[in-house]
C-alpha cells in the first residue's frame, strides 16, 4: 500500500521540492497552499503523513494541526517553521505534532525524520492492535461457567484484578483453568501495558530456573558468557506466572520467598539489590498441603502465597458447566472447522455428563474439538465421542498416550523415548512435537538437551 502524504504549505517553491522528493520515495502527494484547501482535502481522505507549515495565508499551523487532531489521531504530522519560531515548534508537539523541522531544512533530515515518525506509528498501531487482540482472547467472557462455585471465582478474579494484591495463589486440579485464569488477571489489570512472563518450575534445572528467573551476572557459571536479565526484571511493571510452583527446589523456594518479602532479588553472581514491581500468580495442581507435611514445600512461602488463593472447581463437581462449555467449544471448533455442526444430541450429553473428566475441560476442549471434526451431522453423536484418551495433544495422526509426566517418579527414560518418538513423528519440528507433548517448546528444549537428542532447527 501506498504512503499518502498531505502537505500544507503556502510557498509553492517548496511545495513543489517536496513533492518531488516524496514521489521519488514512492510516496503519493496531495497539497495545498492554505489552510482552507488543506483541511479539506484532509476531511475527504486518509493520510499517514501531513507536512504542515505553520505559516499560512488564513490560519496558524497550530489551528490545522488541532483541528486535524480532532478527527484524526494516527497520522504523522512534522511541523515545518521557521527558525525564530522554535516555542510554536514545542507547541505542536504538545498538540501531537510528531516532530518539526526548521527552514531552511535539509531535505536528507526531512526523509528521516518521516520514516522514523511512519515506523514509530506503525508500531504504535500494531501494538495497539496486539493488545486489543489479547485483551478480547482474555477477556473474562473467555472464561465460561454458570456454576455458583465458577461465578465466585469470577467475582474473584475481578477483585484481584483490579486490586494492588501482589501475589495471588491459583489452586485446581490439571486442566481446570488456572492457565486461562492468570492470563485473564494480567490483561484486565493496569498491569496489562506491561508483560506477562511465564515460567513452569518442573521444567527446568535447579540452576537454569533459577537463572530464568533472577537473571545472572557475566561469568556466575560456565556458560554465562554475559550478563542476563531474569524473568522478574524483564516483567517489571508486568506480571510473572509461576506455573508448578508445587515442583520448586527448595532452595529456590527460599530465594523466592525472600522475593515476595522484599520485592528486591539478586541475579546470579550479582552482589546488588534489584528492586522490581511484578505482580507474581502461581499455581499448582499438587497437593500442596501434603508437600509441605512431606517435607518438599517450605510452609513461609506458602504462607506468603496464600494471601490471595483462588480454587478453580473440578469439572465434575459443576456438572451444569459441562453443557454450557461443550456448546461453546462446539461453537468454536466449528466455526475453526468451518463445518456446520450446531450442538449435542441429547444421547451424546448423556454420555458427557457421565463421565468422570479427570483431564477437566481440558479434557472437555479435546473431546469436543474431536467429535467435532468427525462429526457427520448437524448434531454430534455419542459415537463421535471418544472418552478416555490422552490425546489432546490434537491431530488425528493416532497419537494417543503420548504424554510426558512432568512431575513424580523419575521417568526419565519414558520421557526420553517420547522426545525421540515426538521429534521423529513431526520431522524435528520443535513446535509440533511439544504440542504432541503437551509440554512447553522450552520444557521440550530442556529435554533435548538433557538426553542429548539433536534440534536441527534450535
Ligand atoms: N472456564 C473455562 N472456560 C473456557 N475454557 C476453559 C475454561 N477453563 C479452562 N479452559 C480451557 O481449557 C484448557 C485448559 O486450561 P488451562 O491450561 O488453563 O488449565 P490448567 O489449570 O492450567 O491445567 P494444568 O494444571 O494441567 O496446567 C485451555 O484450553 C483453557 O482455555
Ligand atoms: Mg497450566
Amino acid at each position: 500500500m501506498k504512503i499518502r502524504v498531505l502537505i500544507i504549505e503556502d510557498e509553492s517553491l517548496i511545495r513543489w521540492s517536496l513533492r518531488q522528493k516524496l514521489e521519488e520515495q514512492g510516496y503519493t502527494v496531495d497539497e495545498a497552499g492554505d489552510a482552507a484547501t488543506g483541511l479539506d482535502k484532509h476531511s475527504h481522505s486518509n493520510y499517514d503523513l501531513i507536512l504542515l507549515d505553520y505559516k499560512l495565508p488564513d490560519l496558524t499551523g497550530l489551528d490545522v494541526l488541532r483541528k486535524v487532531r480532532e478527527r484524526d489521531a494516527d497520522s504523522v504530522i512534522i511541523m515545518i517553521t521557521a527558525f525564530s519560531r522554535l516555542e510554536q515548534a514545542v507547541e505542536a508537539i504538545r498538540l501531537g505534532a510528531y516532530d518539526y523541522v526548521a527552514k531552511p531544512f535539509n531535505m536528507d533530515e526531512l526523509m528521516f525524520t518521516i520514516q522514523k515518525g511512519l515506523e514509530t506509528t506503525e508500531l504504535r498501531r500494531q501494538v495497539r492492535e496486539l493488545r486489543g487482540n489479547l485483551q478480547r482472547e482474555y477477556g473474562f467472557d473467555k472464561m465460561i461457567g454458570s456454576d455458583k462455585s465458577m461465578q465466585n471465582v469470577f467475582e474473584l478474579l475481578r477483585d484481584v484484578a483490579q486490586s494492588g494484591a501482589s501475589t495471588v495463589f491459583l489452586r485446581g486440579d490439571s486442566g481446570t483453568g488456572k492457565d486461562l485464569a492468570a492470563r485473564i488477571i494480567h490483561h484486565n489489570s493496569d498491569r496489562a501495558h506491561r508483560r506477562f512472563m511465564n515460567i513452569t518450575c518442573t521444567a527446568l534445572s535447579e540452576t537454569l530456573l533459577e537463572s530464568e528467573l533472577f537473571g545472572h551476572e557475566r561469568g556466575a557459571f560456565t556458560d554465562a558468557r554475559q550478563q542476563k536479565k531474569g524473568l522478574l526484571e524483564l516483567a517489571d511493571g508486568g506480571t510473572v506466572f509461576l506455573d508448578e510452583v508445587g515442583d520448586m527446589p527448595p532452595a529456590l523456594q527460599a530465594k523466592l520467598l525472600r522475593f515476595l518479602e522484599e520485592r528486591a532479588f539478586r541475579r546470579v553472581g550479582g552482589t546488588d539489590d534489584i528492586s522490581v514491581d511484578v505482580r507474581v500468580i502461581a499455581a499448582t495442581n499438587r497437593d500442596i498441603e501434603k508437600a509441605i507435611r512431606e517435607g518438599h514445600f517450605r510452609e513461609d512461602l506458602y504462607y506468603r502465597l496464600n494471601v490471595v488463593p483462588v480454587y478453580l472447581p473440578a469439572l465434575r463437581e459443576r456438572g451444569s458447566d459441562i453443557r454450557l462449555l461443550t456448546q461453546h467449544f462446539v461453537s468454536h471448533f466449528a466455526r475453526e472447522f468451518r463445518k456446520n455442526v450446531t450442538g449435542v444430541s441429547d444421547a451424546a450429553y448423556d454420555k458427557l455428563m457421565n463421565y468422570a473428566w479427570e483431564g477437566n475441560v481440558r479434557e472437555l476442549r479435546n473431546v469436543i474439538e474431536r467429535a467435532t471434526l468427525l462429526c457427520k451431522s448437524e448434531q454430534i453423536e455419542p459415537k463421535d465421542i471418544a472418552l478416555g484418551r490422552l490425546d489432546d495433544a490434537g491431530g488425528d495422526e493416532g497419537l494417543e498416550g503420548m504424554r510426558l509426566p512432568t512431575a513424580g517418579i523419575d521417568l526419565a527414560r519414558v520421557e526420553e523415548h517420547l522426545c525421540r518418538e515426538a521429534m521423529k513423528r513431526t520431522n524435528n519440528n520443535q513446535t509440533q512435537a511439544a504440542k504432541l507433548l503437551r509440554i512447553s517448546r522450552d520444557q521440550l528444549r530442556y529435554r533435548l538437551e538433557k538426553f542429548g537428542i539433536s534440534a536441527p532447527e534450535a
